[in-house]
């Protein structure tokens, strides 16, 4: 079973998405409980004939107590300029969604959708006190779909052929790490100038705020990204994917959740993976924790 706490636009389409590739049973909850019900009953249709999964909507937060999976997706503001502009209204509730997980399954793996991604995913662990493998923060591979489908684009060829990822915080100081991203397995620094990168760099960060003035909010990618580290949870699938976790020493950096290459299974973050990243990287990725870490002071207090 997985649950998905928040049944709006992107939990919903995360349910979507597990009912109809028949991943486990769903149960939608939402404090709104109509919302949730309806929802399920949308969602229900999409199951594969023969699958015997189901689809339950409710408020009832005790009904999370088979879960192998839970995402928190519920939020309760709207981003204006910069996702932590949420982080009044979102880490109080993301206290109040861990508590119950706590006290209904403490043998979830929990993952994160809800902004400011990295300090609610900080949130929620340190309120659970869980393990850090078992709460992944959903954002990072989202940045590195964005890095890869703007890499195709600057250099004219088919996303399929690009690799890339985005570590950091899910948010504006994000470090696309360039020195490692490749095209047909070649780097793609060789075929780009320095002008071209900037305008990538910008283009990545600022691609949620581009979207949004055609369309409220992002939510088919968050979805997507979130589904993937549920089902290889689910599914044990060692997926490889940026994610936001604990770190405690790597990348010289510790007390902080962001985005660092990890490995998923059915234990969660089975392993943090190293990569090289050349100085400037390195340095980036060091002011992207400085800034998460001065949010969750503000947090603290
Ligand atoms: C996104 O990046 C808003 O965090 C959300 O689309």
């Amino acid at each position: 079973m997985i649950s998905i706490i928040g049944a709006g636009r992107v939990g919903s389409a995360v349910g979507f998405l597990a009912a109809s590739t028949a991943l486990d049973d769903i149960v939608l909850v939402n404090s709104t409980k109509n919302k949730a019900i309806g929802e399920a009953l949308d969602i229900t249709n999409a199951i594969p004939e023969g699958s015997p999964i189901s689809v339950i909507g409710t408020d009832e937060f005790e009904l999370i107590r088979d879960s192998k999976v839970v995402i928190i997706s519920a939020s309760k503001g709207k981003i204006t300029t910069n996702r932590t502009d949420l982080l009044a209204a979102n880490v109080p509730l993301a206290r109040e969604i861990a508590q119950k997980i706590r006290k209904y399954n403490d043998n979830a793996k929990i993952v994160i959708v809800t902004n400011p991604l990295d300090i609610v995913t900080y949130t929620v662990l340190k309120e659970t006190g869980f393990q850090r493998e078992s709460v992944i923060g959903m954002g990072s591979s989202l940045d590195s779909s964005r890095f890869r489908y703007l890499l195709a684009k600057s250099l004219g060829v088919n996303q399929s052929e690009i690799d890339g990822i985005v570590m950091g915080e899910h948010g504006d100081s994000m470090v696309p790490i360039f020195s490692n991203a490749k095209y047909d397995k070649k780097p793609v620094l060789n075929r780009l100038d320095q002008n071209e990168i900037a305008r990538i760099r910008e283009e990545l960060r600022n691609y949620w705020k581009l979207l949004k003035t055609f369309k409220e909010a992002s939510v088919f990618g968050a979805a997507k990204n979130a589904f993937d580290i549920a089902k290889a949870i689910v599914r044990d699938e060692q997926l490889q994917i940026p994610a936001s976790v604990l770190l405690e020493g790597e990348y010289g950096l510790s007390d902080v959740c962001l985005g660092v290459p990890v490995t998923i299974g059915k234990s969660g973050v089975a392993k943090i993976d190293k990569l090289d990243l050349d100085w400037t990287e390195l340095k980036s990725l060091n002011d992207s924790a400085e800034i998460i870490r001065n949010n969750i002071i503000k947090i603290k207090n």
